[in-house]
């Protein structure tokens, strides 16, 4: 908790790992933003970077499929664009075919992103059954072939972002680092779960560290943070060079100012109701530099509003009306309503519920991944 030792967390900040290199390149600070499909588009990823003034490590887009981008399909396309603001900036490509890989990588440098990610850990059924995402980890001569062909098309750094294993009975992420690191990547990033497991149940950390004390390039521990102590926490336990936040920053994309100003020897601040406000007007802003349909723009407000708004206190009812609003002008009138009635919140920490669901779905994509 922030204010339980405030004092202690900028001390402990000072003693961990706190940047790293990639293909040369430093990152400061170690902590990124976790790619996520339907959420870390530009405007989300500029609202982060705008939050944490800059300060953000690495900024990684929406896995893009280079079946698209090897059609030249223009939505895909324009999916790999991104601002000054976010860089150093990683693309993150998937699919099968180890050509289309490299083609679709080539496309990715031509666009300007500093870094190519590999993804090898998406659980989605109609991504595995075509080879790509999770299913490479149970191919590891094709995902061989994959990362060769993506090094020889690109002189960008290539890294790649993989899963523990397939199932609880067929963990190899050390054979995959193995191939990973034997093809020439800069980075692995590690999601500390099984591509069974979805979403469900906890990372397994104590796999990540393994990996990190067994591997010679860096590696990003991905996995259930939601506060700054839980950075700390797994820096300092596992030994890792960094750590990328998915859904945490959903609730919290406070996340990384917070981070940085303890890195800076400042302790973290709460954000206050006003900044929750100020939140969500800073959104509908970097939306609509990108959006002009109305309706997909109350969509993205409403789906960061399901998520920061959980973690005030006895927001359940209001909340409830901020999602139901039919309009951006509702959705405000309703969210200042609701900010309005909570007394006493400001300096209070943020109510932090648990990320995932209480059953065996799924429950952000609602998919069932245990067979
Ligand atoms: C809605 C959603 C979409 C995701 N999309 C991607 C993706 O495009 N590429 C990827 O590598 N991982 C994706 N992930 C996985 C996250 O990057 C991350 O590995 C996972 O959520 C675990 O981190 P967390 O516990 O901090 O959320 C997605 C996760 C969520 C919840």
């Amino acid at each position: 908790m922030i204010a339980a030792s405030p004092q202690s967390l900028v001390e402990r900040a000072k003693r961990v790992n706190r940047g790293y290199g990639v293909g040369g390149r430093d990152i400061f600070p170690n902590v990124y933003l976790a790619p996520m499909s339907g959420v870390t588009d530009i405007s989300f990823r500029r609202l982060i970077s705008r939050l944490s003034g800059g300060r953000t490590g690495l900024l990684v887009s929406e896995f893009i499929t280079v079946e698209g981008l090897t059609k030249l399909n223009p939505r895909i396309c324009r999916q790999m664009a991104f601002a000054p603001e976010e860089r150093p900036f990683t693309v993150q490509i998937y699919g099968g075919e180890a050509e289309k890989m490299a083609w679709g990588a080539s496309m990715v440098e031509e666009a300007g992103a500093d870094f190519v990610e590999i993804n090898c850990g998406c659980p989605a059924p109609k991504i595995v059954r075509r080879g790509g995402g999770s299913g490479l980890l149970r191919d590891h001569e094709n995902l061989k072939a994959i990362i060769a062909g993506v090094k020889k098309a690109v002189k960008i750094p290539v890294t790649v972002k993989v899963r523990v294993g397939w199932a609880e009975d067929s963990i190899n992420l050390l054979e995959t680092q193995k191939v990973v690191e034997g093809e020439g990547a800069a980075a692995l990033v590690i999601h500390g779960r099984t591509r069974q497991q979805g979403y469900k149940g906890l990372a397994n950390w104590d796999l990540i560290a393994l990996a990190k004390s067994r591997g010679a390039i860096p590696v990003i521990g991905n996995g259930d943070i939601l506060k700054v102590e839980d950075v700390i926490e797994k820096l300092e336990r596992y030994g890792v060079d960094g750590v990328a936040v998915g859904r945490g920053a959903m609730h919290n994309p406070w996340i990384f100012n917070q981070i940085a100003d303890l890195y800076e020897g400042k302790v973290p601040k709460e954000p206050t109701l006003e900044e929750h406000a100020a939140l969500f007007t800073l959104y509908l802003d970097l939306l609509r530099e990108e959006q002009d349909v109305e309706g997909r723009v109350l969509g993205k407000l409403k789906q960061m509003g399901a998520r920061v708004l959980k973690c005030l206190p006895n927001s359940k009812g209001g909340r409830t009306e901020v999602l139901r609003s039919g309009t951006v002008a509702e959705f405000f009138d309703n969210l200042h309503k609701l900010l309005g009635g909570i007394p006493d919140y400001n300096g209070r920490e943020m109510d932090f519920r648990e990320l995932n669901g209480k059953d065996a779905v799924d429950p952000i994509q609602g998919v069932d991944y245990r067979n």
